[in-house]
C-alpha cells in the first residue's frame, strides 16, 4: 500500500497591485462580462474574460434557463466561443468575476466541476496551460497557473485508448 497526496500551489493577491497588467485588464474585463449575464434565475452573474494565444480576447457568461439543468456557466461559455472564432488556437488564460445580487461580491469563486473538466479537455488539446484568475468586485485574487491542478487524477482522453 502506498499514501500518496495531490498539492497544488496558487497565488493569492490582496490587490490588483501584485498582478501583472495584462491579468488585470483582463479581470477587469471579466468584471464588466458579468453584467452581461443572462441570470434572471440564480441572480448570480458571472463574467469570464479569455485571453486567446494572439492576444485577442472572448467572453463568456452564464446562461440560465427556466429549466434548470440547461443553464451552462460563464466558463464554458467562454471555451465554447473561443473554440468557435479561433478553432485550433490555445487559451492562455481567464479571469472569472461576478455579481450577486443576493449578496456580496468579496471573494474568489472557482469553476464547478463541469468546468473543471472541461477546462482539463481544453488544456489536454492544445498542451498548453490554462491560467485562472479568480475574484469578486472586491476582496483577495487568486491565480491558478494550470488549471488542471483543480482537477487532479482527472479522467480524460488517454482513459479511452
Ligand atoms: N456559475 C458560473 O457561471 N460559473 C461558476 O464558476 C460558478 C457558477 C453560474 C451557474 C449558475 O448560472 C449561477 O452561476 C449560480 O450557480
Amino acid at each position: 500500500m502506498a499514501t500518496k497526496t495531490a498539492r497544488f500551489t496558487y497565488e493569492e493577491h490582496d490587490d490588483e497591485s501584485t498582478l501583472s497588467k495584462e491579468e488585470v485588464s483582463l479581470l477587469h474585463a471579466a468584471r464588466e462580462a458579468a453584467q452581461h449575464a443572462y441570470a434572471p434565475y440564480s441572480h448570480f452573474r458571472v463574467g469570464a474574460m479569455l485571453l486567446m494565444e494572439n492576444g485577442k480576447t472572448v467572453s463568456g457568461t452564464n446562461q440560465e434557463n427556466a429549466s434548470y439543468p440547461v443553464g451552462i456557466c460563464a466558463e464554458r461559455t467562454g471555451l465554447s466561443a473561443a473554440s468557435s472564432l479561433y478553432p485550433g488556437m490555445p487559451v492562455k488564460a481567464i479571469a472569472v468575476s461576478y455579481d450577486n445580487e443576493l449578496g456580496e461580491s468579496d471573494r474568489p469563486i472557482t469553476p464547478c466541476g463541469i468546468c473543471r473538466q472541461t477546462l482539463a479537455e481544453y488544456q489536454q488539446r492544445f498542451g498548453a496551460p490554462i491560467r485562472l484568475i479568480l475574484a469578486g468586485r472586491t476582496g483577495k485574487i487568486w491565480v491558478i497557473p494550470d488549471s488542471n491542478a483543480l482537477l487532479p487524477l482527472s479522467f480524460s482522453g488517454d482513459d479511452l485508448k
